[in-house]
């Protein structure tokens, strides 16, 4: 069999990948004409996009920043590969998976203003943002610059190459509420000596949703030519922006947070002059050393969840990203709207629009946040997760496409209550 017949035979010509049958288009197609202002404030649509989620009735799930779990016509298309992989085994392997891949990554490509000679697919944030911090080209004495705000599993990697290499961390703090970008740069910049060579910064703050300014971080670090390096866990999918327009060095995501793929795919950039400098995680043999490939080797992984990429972007178009950038932001701004007022609330996350989406951090005065997620749950059946650590004491607040204005309400009295 050709390899062109096989894929016919497995429903997987065009991109390769298997068709199955789902509601979707129908849901979004008679609502297309509507525009995004209308439709984030707009229940009953958003309650057509809730019946695509299988929702446990058990509590408000309002923890969808740890990852965003995917709607029933891309669960069933994932569900469809699994059985066609499991079908052709490794015929499968050795036929198309180096070529949907491929497919998979130009799809990303595409999306985030990319090319598939600077972007490749990772298992995570983890592994795309670790791969620098642990491949850079240390000598002892560099610097790095980062903020106690980022990501544990990142500090913790740069802690080893301190170790490891004698690189020196420089650690600053940002502030919840900061009163300008400037403020902000600033901050960074006086971390910054002539030993500095890489900063890292988060696109969107994990734990409090807050969205930094990184293209004047990168256009500041670049002019004290230092490179950088942006998490940006949180921002793909969930607000709109081109990686490349950033202006950074390195850029690193994971998509089963708000791309809402099955868990454990993510990508990474390197910018196209900044390849050849990277010693990957897993060495691949016989490339060029500017051929970001170079830095993709995995081993035997789940390919079936990495083909999901496609479907899952499918889904996420005909939602619409402006519509779903400003629903994010309109049910953040909901809630936080009507409790960042009372005495003994107080919200972690900046108010101005610009500075944060979906997410944000509230605490209430003498309340350990670990008592107050508790609470939460036990007394109002909401799910959240506690935050007491790096200047932030409260409980994130993610909610999702799913989520109804009146789930909010019913954290908007719980908050009042116990504040
Ligand atoms: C800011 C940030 N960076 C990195 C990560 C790690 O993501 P992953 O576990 O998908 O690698 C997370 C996860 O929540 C995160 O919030």
């Amino acid at each position: 069999m050709d390899k062109r017949a096989f894929l016919k035979g497995l429903g997987l010509a065009g991109l390769g990948l298997p068709l199955t049958g789902h509601t979707m288009e129908k849901m979004i197609t008679a609502l297309e004409d509507i525009t995004n202002k209308d439709v984030m404030t707009d229940e009953s649509f958003w309650e057509k996009i809730r019946k695509d989620y299988l929702l446990t009735p058990d509590y408000i799930n309002l923890e969808n920043g740890y990852y965003n779990i995917m709607p029933q016509p891309t669960l069933e298309k994932f569900i469809a590969h699994v059985k066609q992989v499991n079908l052709e085994g490794a015929y499968y392997m050795r036929t198309v998976q180096y070529e949907n891949k491929k497919a998979m990554a130009a799809k990303l490509a595409d999306l985030t203003g990319c090319t598939v000679d600077d972007l490749i697919m990772t298992r995570n944030t983890t592994e795309s943002l670790d791969m620098i911090i642990g491949g850079y080209p240390w000598q002892p004495g560099d610097e790095a610059v980062m903020a106690e705000q980022d990501y544990g599993a990142m500090l913790e990697m740069f802690k080893q190459v301190s170790k490891r290499n004698g690189v020196v961390n420089k650690i600053i703090s940002v502030p919840n509420i900061p009163t300008s970008d400037e403020e902000i740069v600033n901050l960074y910049a006086s971390a910054i000596t002539h030993k500095t060579k890489l900063l890292m910064v988060c696109h969107m703050i994990n734990i409090t949703g807050q969205i930094l300014p990184v293209k004047k971080i990168c256009d500041m670090a670049h002019s004290k030519g230092v490179e950088v390096l942006v998490d940006g866990a949180h921002a793909i999918a969930h607000f709109q922006y081109s990686i490349p327009e950033l202006g950074c060095d390195y850029y690193g995501a994971s998509l089963h947070k708000w791309l809402s793929v099955p868990l454990g795919v993510g990508i990474l950039y390197v910018k196209k002059d900044k390849i050849s400098k990277i010693w990957p995680l897993l060495a691949e043999g016989d490339r060029k050393e500017d051929d970001i490939s170079r830095l993709n080797h995995t081993g035997t992984h789940p390919v079936h969840t990495e083909i999901t990429v496609a479907d899952a972007i499918d889904y996420y178009h005909k939602l619409g990203p402006e519509r779903k950038e400003s629903r994010l932001r309109y049910l953040q701004q909901y809630w936080t709207g009507k409790v960042r007022e009372i005495p003994n609330v107080v919200v972690n996350t900046p108010a101005d629009p610009a500075r944060a989406c979906g997410i944000a951090n509230v605490g209430i005065a003498h309340m350990k946040p670990a008592l107050l997620a508790e609470t939460l749950l036990k007394k109002y059946k909401i799910y959240t997760v506690a935050i007491d650590y790096a200047n932030v004491h409260g409980c994130r607040i993610t909610p999702n496409v799913y989520t109804s204005t009146a789930e909010l309400d019913v954290l908007v009295r719980a908050l009042k209550e116990l504040a």
